[in-house]
């Protein structure tokens, strides 16, 4: 078996599976196992797939026909410019949620302090702390699981820095105030969770996807506890639901202690985060 007839047969295994996009995710998973990058794969169509080759890409397309995550079965993620480990103790990082880096890139002040509010896999913090090094960044999550995969991520990319700390919303943050509150909690609702794709549904934490009262619960409690945690002008920012943007925008309005509330979309045009700064 060449390597083209491998990527045709990973494709059509993939599709028959019921999973879509099968064409490029059968060249990425050829050339993260023939070492080589997807480009190589067409320069070279001719070229034999080993034998042990031929058994680990047996072994990955078994795990992927589960409707497993290809991020679980290979073990990382890209986000941003990091390479970040996963398992299934953590999310799988959004693209999506590079959007909320970039504007902390751009917004964040010199030699600011910025909390990541359930940090998952570090990727927030530690995205934000590879492009702005001026920055004293703490990453807090629940989960100590999901901390120590941060963990391993933060000393990845020697980003020795940024402070990881496990705590249930702002806990293990008494008397601590920042300029800048990321937080991509849990905002699905039970209903949606229970429509999500089987690779959502079936392997990604649930502790990091769900929230109770129609998946708004933590981000109502983060905004109440959130202006005694945030510096005076201090920003804060959510990750949500595409349809949650004006409910989570009123609730920061009943607040009585946040200006500019500002609704952002994605590169979807579809509603994404919700920014305000305390007065
Ligand atoms: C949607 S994931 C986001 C992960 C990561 N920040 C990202 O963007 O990929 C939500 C994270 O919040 C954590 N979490 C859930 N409930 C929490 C709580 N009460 N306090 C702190 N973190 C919590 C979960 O363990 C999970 O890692």
């Amino acid at each position: 078996m060449n390597y083209i007839q491998a990527v045709k047969n990973t494709a059509l295994r993939l599709q028959n599976a019921g999973i879509e996009g099968v064409a490029t995710e059968s060249e990425l998973i050829l050339s993260e196992l023939a070492g080589c990058s997807r480009a190589e794969l067409f320069l070279h169509p001719d070229r034999q797939v080993l034998r042990e080759t031929a058994e680990a890409l047996e072994k990955i397309v078994r795990r992927r026909e589960k409707r497993e995550p290809l991020q679980y079965i290979l073990g990382y993620a890209w986000f941003m410019k990091l390479k970040l480990l996963v398992t299934p103790a953590v999310l799988i990082p959004r693209p999506e949620t590079e959007l909320l880096v970039e504007r902390l890139i751009k917004t964040a002040p010199p030699g600011g302090t910025v909390l990541d509010l359930g940090t998952g896999s570090g990727a927030i913090a530690l995205a934000l702390a590879h492009e702005r090094g001026d920055l004293r960044i703490t990453g807090v999550d629940v989960s100590s699981e999901a901390l120590r995969v941060a963990a391993a991520n933060r000393e990845k990319y020697g980003l020795d820095h940024v402070e990881l700390l496990q705590s249930d919303l702002f806990s293990g943050l008494r008397g601590r105030r920042f300029d800048c509150i990321a937080a991509n909690l849990p905002y699905v609702s039970a209903k949606e969770y229970s429509e999500l794709m089987p690779e959502v549904r079936n392997f990604e934490p649930e502790l990091a996807l769900t929230a109770p009262e129609d998946g708004l619960l933590l981000i109502c409690d983060c905004i109440k506890a959130a202006p005694a945690h945030l510096l005076p002008g201090g920003t804060i920012i959510f990750e949500t639901g595409i349809t949650q943007g004006r409910k989570i925008g009123a609730a920061l309005n009943d607040v009585g202690k946040f200006k500019n509330i500002e609704i952002i979309p994605d590169y979807s045009r579809r509603d994404r985060f919700v920014a305000a700064k305390l007065k």
